[in-house]
């Protein structure tokens, strides 16, 4: 296909394992790779034609595919930043990579960032699931996003509000969000360092309570490769599920029964989070195996493939994870990772 955008190429019956960090085999009946957002218009209206479900690809870092994908696979490869010295504002094309996005700020010395390094993934992800890690979630820094709407056959401007962010959400993994393609996000960095230690772990884990941006940047690293495999070299998603959030009283009622069981505060009155990988834990789940889908030996949330498991042996060792914890614990886990 060639229109006003770069000469557009769709490829057939490709296996999409490269593009998903479990590393499972899924066939995509159609796939393409988007260098330019001009061709977005016209990879939509050509599935339009062909009857074909379009599924958006980014790093694949928070995905399990269960089954081969009937239609297009549009892989969002856009790259480009752009950094303003004096406002420190940020604009990141969708395909970039997270990581070496957030190394990028720190380097220029636009901060706010160094928090969310190492998570797997690309910048067009991170809003999706509002991204979040040691304290900082992507919404404090996010001011607008630039998507094409397939709907309507445009491109549009999201202000944050706009996009319905809370824990692990947005609008993106919503009905009204259905359709909508991010393909530039702009952030407002601070072009003054303040670490932000408010994370437990973080705090203890570092050595001074004014750390520079690359001591702070590489202890959330260090603490990162201690507990969460590296995708590269074992399948994985990171969390497999969202930490549940359960009321007061329920907590007070498991608490009789299991005294160490952690909580977090969240802004809602009467409601608490409690660390799935706790309940997990507490139920043995650590480095059990399923063939070749295994839960991690260092943390009880992270599903990962040792070779050569398929996506319905993930799917079904998670069926069986949550399972547990219901009939345990009565709490219903809800997965952080987009089954399809
Ligand atoms: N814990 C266990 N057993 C384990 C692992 C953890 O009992 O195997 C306990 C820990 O002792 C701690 C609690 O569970 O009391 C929480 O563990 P951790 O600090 O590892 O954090 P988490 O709640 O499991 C969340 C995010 C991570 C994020 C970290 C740090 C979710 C679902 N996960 O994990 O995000 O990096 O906090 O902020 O919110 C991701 O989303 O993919 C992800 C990795």
């Amino acid at each position: 296909m060639c229109g006003g955008a770069k000469y557009l190429e769709i490829q057939q019956e490709v296996d999409l394992k490269p593009y998903n960090s479990f590393g499972v085999s899924a066939i995509a009946a159609e796939f393409a790779d988007v260098t330019d957002a001009a061709q977005l218009p016209e990879l939509f209206a050509y599935a339009g034609h062909n009857h074909l479900p379009v599924l958006i690809l980014g790093g694949g870092s928070n995905l399990l595919l269960v089954n081969d994908y009937p239609g297009l696979v549009i892989r969002i490869a856009l790259t480009g930043m752009e950094f303003d010295e004096g406002s420190g504002k940020v604009q990141v094309k969708a395909g970039e990579n997270w990581h070496a996005f957030v190394s990028e700020c720190m380097n220029k010395g636009f901060h706010g960032l160094e928090n969310l390094a190492l998570i797997p993934g690309t910048v067009g992800a991170a809003p999706v699931q509002n991204i979040g890690a040691y304290g900082v979630e992507l919404e404090q820094f996010l001011e607008s996003v630039q998507v094409y709407d397939s709907g309507q056959d445009e491109f549009r401007v999201l202000s944050r509000d706009d996009c319905d962010f809370a824990y692990r959400d947005s609008l993106f993994k919503h009905e009204a969000g259905q359709g909508l393609i991010i393909t530039e996000v702009t952030l407002q960095l601070s072009r003054q360092w303040q670490p932000n230690t408010s994370y437990q772990a973080l705090q203890d884990a570092l050595d001074t309570a004014e750390p520079t941006p690359q001591q702070l940047f590489d202890t959330v690293c260090a603490i990162r490769s201690s507990k969460l495999p590296d995708p590269a070299r074992l399948g994985n998603a990171g969390s497999f599920f969202k930490n549940p959030v359960i009321s007061n009283d329920k907590y007070k009622k498991l608490l009789e029964e299991f005294p160490d069981l952690p909580s977090y505060p969240v802004a809602e009155e009467g409601l608490l989070k409690v660390p799935a990988a706790w309940l997990l834990d507490a139920l043995g789940w650590k480095g059990r195996q399923r063939g070749a889908a295994a839960v991690h030996e260092q943390h009880a949330l992270v599903l990962v493939n040792t070779g050569s498991a398929s996506g319905e042996d993930l799917y079904l060792l998670a069926q069986e994870m949550s399972t547990s914890v219901l009939t345990r614990f009565g709490i219903a886990l809800q997965p952080e990772v987009r089954i399809l």
